[in-house]
């Protein structure tokens, strides 16, 4: 009988700092429209002085564990996408492992950026189906607002902090759970998102530096492709689509690869006008927000698609 894994929960964190459009104008040389125009975000929230990647993702872990009906010590592997890790080791995952009071199975962390929650739920989704694990903690988790430029208006607009997570659980004789996975990087690419400090370079933490227009460009040809790629593998069609849940990092990238994928933007889950960019935090918070409300219905097809610095992209396919 096919392993599969199945979402058994979902929950999210929110930094209480709301950070208005309105408030970056009295900080930056920009305006509201300019943001929402070219945009669509609003707000965003910011996490606090002392509020760390580790607190944000163990609050929306704990949110997720809830959800499942879970007790943390079922946990038998964490998984964090994360490109702000409160230091530079141990893992962030080991940090909220430590966080739950997790002693047993392990925890170790991504890196792939705006990408990082589809490359972590892939590494979930293939340590359940080799029965490395059979409760997987899959979590994005962010506080980009410590590696803004506030110089640079091109970019410190666009970002925020947050963090969502996922419980994997492995089941059999199911047709729920992951379907699919495409993964992608390309290096060449490398200079066109990237943080300008490092431990082996400059020895600090560094501010992020995008040609947002490249990456733009690069986002709407790649996102509907590695869709596309997923629900091949899986079997399906984009009109098996019920819902979209992509990276929340531009409304016009996102409404372009809907249409591309053919898929209306009532099928579209879009939370970027509240939260911004949280890299790797943004496809688990926009799945968490939406199960909230009651989008999904058992048996419902989601695609998740993200792009970022790497340039890293990819898709996964999911049953509910
Ligand atoms: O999550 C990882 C993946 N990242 C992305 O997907 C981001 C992809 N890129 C984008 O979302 C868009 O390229 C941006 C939102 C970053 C920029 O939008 P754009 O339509 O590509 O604008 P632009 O960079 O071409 O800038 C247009 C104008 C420029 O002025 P000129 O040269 O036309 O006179 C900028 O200087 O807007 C100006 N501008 C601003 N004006 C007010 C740039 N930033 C701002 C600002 N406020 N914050």
């Amino acid at each position: 009988m096919t392993l599969r894994a199945v979402m058994r929960g979902v929950g999210h964190y929110l930094p209480a700092r709301v950070v208005e459009n309105s408030e970056l104008e009295t900080m930056v040389d920009t305006t509201d429209e300019w943001i929402k125009t070219r945009s669509g975000i609003e707000r965003r929230h910011f996490a606090a002085d002392g509020e760390l990647t580790s607190d944000l993702a163990t609050n929306a872990a704990l949110a997720a564990l809830k959800n499942a009906g879970m007790g943390a010590s079922e946990i038998d592997a964490i998984v964090v996408a994360t490109s702000t890790p409160d230091t530079t080791f141990p893992a962030v995952a080991t940090v909220v492992q430590g966080k739950l009071g997790i002693t047993k199975g392990f925890a170790f962390d991504v890196q792939a950026v705006c990408a990082g929650f589809v490359f972590a739920m892939a590494n979930a989704n293939a340590l359940i189906v080799s029965g490395q694990a059979t409760r997987v903690l899959v979590i994005g988790a962010e506080t980009f607002s410590r590696i803004m430029n506030w110089e640079d208006r091109t970019t410190c607009v666009l970002f925020g902090d947050g963090a969502g997570a996922v419980v994997l659980e492995a089941q059999e004789g199911t047709e729920a759970g992951i379907l699919a996975t495409d993964l992608n990087s390309d290096g060449q690419y490398r200079d066109l998102l990237y943080v300008d400090g490092g431990v082996s370079s400059t020895q600090t933490a560094g501010v992020l530096v995008m040609q947002g227009k490249e990456v733009f460009r690069h986002a709407v040809e790649k996102l509907a492709q590695t869709a596309h790629t997923a629900l091949d593998k899986a079997g399906l069609s984009t009109s098996d689509v019920d819902w979209v849940v992509p990276h929340q990092a531009n409304l016009r990238i996102i409404r372009s690869t809907a249409q591309k994928m053919d898929v209306p933007m009532s099928q579209v889950v879009v939370t970027v006008q509240d939260h911004g960019n949280t890299s790797a935090a943004s496809i688990p918070l926009a799945l968490s927000v939406a199960h909230e409300k009651g989008t999904f219905s058992p048996g419902q097809v989601l695609v998740m698609e993200a792009i970022g610095g790497g340039l890293a992209w990819g898709s996964v396919v999911l049953r509910v």
